[in-house]
């Protein structure tokens, strides 16, 4: 593999492959569910990251695949700005935009682009928000997201760790 581009550097933590503990699902519209996923950040040498669910998020009881979503995240040379680019099984597509803070290992991203198939299951997503912290040895996602009958609040809180 090619020497890691300097403008990535800095999120070289984030690379690997990471493996749940305890992924817990929640939304005001439907039944709490637990979830397991396996996360994989790599690079080429170019200034991305690019990111996939090895297999797919997949409930922790019946083990049914459910989501998956492979992307990118890029980043401004002096990395003020952050973005996190996906595309999901669902059909949605996203761009979302954020912050990077070097101290804290946290990576926090807002939404400003969601877009979806015109024969999308409803509700319609409005906005999704997420955080990365790596703390320790612990990476902890937590997605919150908006729809159009439901107010922005948390979807998804799951901590991994690095396997691989
Ligand atoms: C339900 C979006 C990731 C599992 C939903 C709903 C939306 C949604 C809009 C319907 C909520 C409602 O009816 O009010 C998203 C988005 C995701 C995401 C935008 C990523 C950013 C995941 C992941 C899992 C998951 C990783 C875990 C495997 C579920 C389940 C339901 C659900 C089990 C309820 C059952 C269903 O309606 O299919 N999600 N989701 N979601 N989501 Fe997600």
């Amino acid at each position: 593999r090619p020497p890691i581009n300097d403008m990535i550097k800095p999120l070289s933590w984030l690379l690997g492959k990471w493996r749940s503990e305890d992924g817990q699902g929640h939304y005001p519209t439907i039944k709490d569910f637990k979830y397991i996923e396996e996360l994989e950040f790599i690079h080429v040498g170019q200034p991305n990251i690019q990111f996939r669910q090895v297999f797919y998020a997949f409930n922790a009881e019946t083990k049914k695949p459910m989501h998956r979503e492979v992307g990118f995240i890029r980043v401004t040379p002096d990395l003020s700005k952050v973005a996190f680019v996906s595309a999901q099984n669902t059909g949605l597509a996203e761009v979302e935009e954020g912050t990077y803070n070097e101290k804290e290992k946290e990576l926090r991203f807002e939404s400003h682009t969601v877009g979806r198939l015109t024969f999308g299951k409803p509700p319609v997503t409005k906005k999704i928000a997420r955080i990365f912290h790596c703390h320790g040895d612990t990476l902890e996602q937590i997605v919150d997201m908006e729809t159009v009958n439901t107010a922005m609040t948390n979807h998804l809180t799951i901590k991994y760790k690095k396997v691989e």
